[in-house]
Parts: structure tokens; C-alpha cells; sequence
């Protein structure tokens, strides 16, 4: 009986394919074959085989080549815990030292290659509705197609009621301490935590205190707008009733020497809009590319987002918009690390890349 040791890493990567609907393709278990991602008769006498797998839908997938993947014969990430560290590029190797740093245009943002996007929040630019100050940070502007992201600064008082029609709402707390309303349920709710609103249901923002309450807000698919409702309707969804996740050292993931939690995602019943919280040490992340949509919010720290030919500056308070397939590397210059949040849609999995 062949053991996980008899399977060999064809490539640290996973391999990107367009599935036609209805073929069925022979995956490559043991990691022998020469024609990757698929089976060439190389496993013969290993006591591996190939995995057959039908193909239901046209879709573009990623298929795993470390053959380490618990999801065979998708990538599930497993290839980033094939070494200690994950993997690193060398900021001050000649062909990076070329990149040349770009400043943010008058709005604020620095336009990286492919719609790339590094946002700086301007107070100033705030529009307001009641006790609360907002602004949509990502949305068509930015090329965006599969979630857009608000910002919502809520004073003392009640908020305004918000909603995004039948998307699915993924809303994190960056500051300050209060309370979400969900359809007509209170949620106590505190910095560093995450909130999933479902499709259909609208939600507030309370606020005891003086300091201001900084939440973000994720709509996906892409919203243009907030919709503003006179009243709260009552139809939340009692099946789900866990909607607010905060930070818990016990639930973090490793993914090499960084670690990541899950905050919103399939576990409270979101499954395909999905809110990680992380942490990236001082460090230049190997360029790679994702087949989800991602903001990202820099919660501390400071460092430099990096595309093809350009880079720019980041620091706490900024978003990154990272469009799907875009080849990116997020650069951590602070001894400290950098702590991260973010929302992939769609997706599961935000250590899958390639
Ligand atoms: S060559 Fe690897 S499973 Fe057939």
C-alpha cells in the first residue's frame, strides 16, 4: 500500500486549468508523471493511481501539484506548508529594485498594473446620513466585478438602516466598540471582529461611546450604492444565528510562518464570501495570483504592494484591491509584522494561489 512518503511534489504551485463540462480527466496522484497536472502511466508500480475526476461545469480550477492537497483533486493550500517559511522574493534583487514606487492619484489611490488598487481613507471625503459618515473605497471605478467595500464611521446614536439587496454583507470592526443590528437581532460587537449579514437583510450600527465606531462593509457581488431603508425589517435568518466572530488564537491556521483565522466564512454559514484576519512578518511575499476578487485592509503595520511594474506604499488604514488573476506581492517592512484583514469572493480558501 503506497503511504503519503511514496507521493512526489511535482511543483509548489498549483496548476491553473480551464475544466470543459462533461470530460473527465485522470489527475496525477503520485507526482511522477511528465504531464502535469495529469496521469502519464509514470505511477505504475507505486501502488498510487490516478484520481478520475467528471468535470459538471466549465470552470477555471486549480489543480494541486504538491499532491499534497486534503481536496484531490483541487489545491487546498497545503503546498504553503511545504517549508518553514513561506515562500519569499528578494525585494533588492535587481529586477525588483527597477520597479519604480508610484504615488496615489488626487482621490487617493495608487493604480497599480490590472486595476490594482492601494486606497487611502481621506476623513475628509466622507459623506454623511444621520450619525453616520460613509464612502464606498472599492467599487466599478476600480474594475471591480465581484464585491465592493464601504466605510462606515458611526458617532455616538443609531446609525441609519443599511442594506445591500440580496447580497451577502461582510462587515469587520476596525475601531471603536458597539453594536451590530442584524435584521432585528443585537449583536454586542468589538474591534478586530467580523460580522456576516445575509442576502436579504438590512442591519445598524449603535454607539454608546464618544470615541467613533469604524466599521467596514463588504457587499458581494459588487453594490453600488448603500440602500437606505426608513425601517428594519424583521427577517432574520434564524437558522444562522451566529453572525459575529472575533479574534481566537486557538482557531488560527499556519501557512508556513505567517497564520491566518477565519472570521466569516462557511462555519456561520457564508459560503462563498469569505473573511480572513492575519499576520505578515517583516518579508516579501513570492509574486503569485488568486482566482478570487480581495480587498485588503491594513490593520498595523507598514510596507509595499507590488504588481508586474509598479509598487506603492502601504500603512494601518489603508485598502488594497487586488482584482482576480492579477500577479501581486504584498512586502511587509516592519520589524513588527503587519496585521491584515480581508474578504475573497468568490472563495473559501484565501491560502490557495498560484
Ligand atoms: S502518473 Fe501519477 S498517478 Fe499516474
Amino acid at each position: 500500500m503506497a503511504g503519503d512518503a511514496d507521493v512526489v511534489v511535482a511543483a509548489k504551485k498549483p496548476y491553473y486549468f480551464e475544466l470543459v463540462a462533461g470530460r473527465t480527466y485522470y489527475w496525477c496522484a503520485c507526482g511522477r508523471s511528465r504531464k502535469q497536472p495529469f496521469c502519464d502511466g509514470s505511477h505504475k508500480g507505486t501502488g498510487i493511481e490516478p484520481l478520475a475526476y467528471k468535470a459538471t461545469a466549465a470552470e477555471e480550477v486549480l489543480l494541486c501539484a504538491c499532491k499534497k492537497t486534503g481536496t484531490p483533486p483541487f489545491c487546498d493550500g497545503s503546498h504553503n506548508n511545504l517549508s518553514e517559511v513561506y515562500d519569499r522574493d528578494d525585494p533588492d534583487s535587481p529586477a525588483n529594485r527597477a520597479i519604480p514606487m508610484i504615488a496615489a492619484d488626487a482621490d487617493g489611490k495608487a493604480r497599480l498594473n490590472g486595476g490594482c488598487a492601494v486606497c487611502t481613507i481621506e476623513p475628509e471625503t466622507l459623506e454623511r446620513k444621520g450619525v453616520l459618515g460613509h464612502r464606498r473605497i472599492i467599487g466599478a471605478e476600480d474594475g471591480a466585478l465581484h464585491q465592493s467595500l464601504f466605510y462606515l464611521e458611526c458617532a455616538r446614536g443609531v446609525s441609519p438602516v443599511v442594506g445591500f439587496g440580496d447580497r451577502h454583507v461582510v462587515l469587520f470592526v476596525s475601531a471603536g466598540v458597539g453594536r451590530v443590528v442584524i435584521a432585528g437581532r443585537s449583536f454586542p460587537i468589538d474591534t478586530n471582529a467580523g460580522a456576516y449579514v445575509r442576502p436579504g437583510e438590512t442591519f445598524c450600527l449603535e454607539n454608546d461611546g464618544e470615541a467613533p465606531f469604524k466599521v467596514f462593509a463588504a457587499a458581494c457581488p459588487r453594490a453600488d450604492a448603500i440602500e437606505w431603508h426608513e425601517a428594519m425589517a424583521s427577517n432574520f435568518d434564524d437558522k444562522l444565528p451566529k453572525r459575529v466572530v472575533g479574534l481566537d488564537r486557538h482557531a488560527r491556521h499556519t501557512m508556513g510562518d505567517r497564520f491566518f483565522q477565519m472570521l466569516v466564512d462557511k462555519s456561520i454559514g457564508s459560503d462563498v464570501a469569505t473573511q480572513f484576519i492575519g499576520d505578515i512578518p517583516l518579508s516579501k511575499a513570492t509574486p503569485h495570483r488568486h482566482l478570487y476578487e480581495e480587498s485588503l485592509i491594513i490593520l498595523s503595520g507598514e510596507g509595499c504592494m507590488w504588481t508586474e511594474e509598479k509598487k506603492a506604499p502601504v500603512r494601518a488604514g489603508d485598502v488594497i484591491f487586488l482584482p482576480r488573476k492579477q500577479l501581486h506581492s504584498l512586502e511587509c517592512t516592519d520589524p513588527g509584522g503587519m496585521l491584515v484583514v480581508g474578504v475573497i469572493y468568490p472563495g473559501d480558501n484565501p491560502s490557495i494561489n498560484y
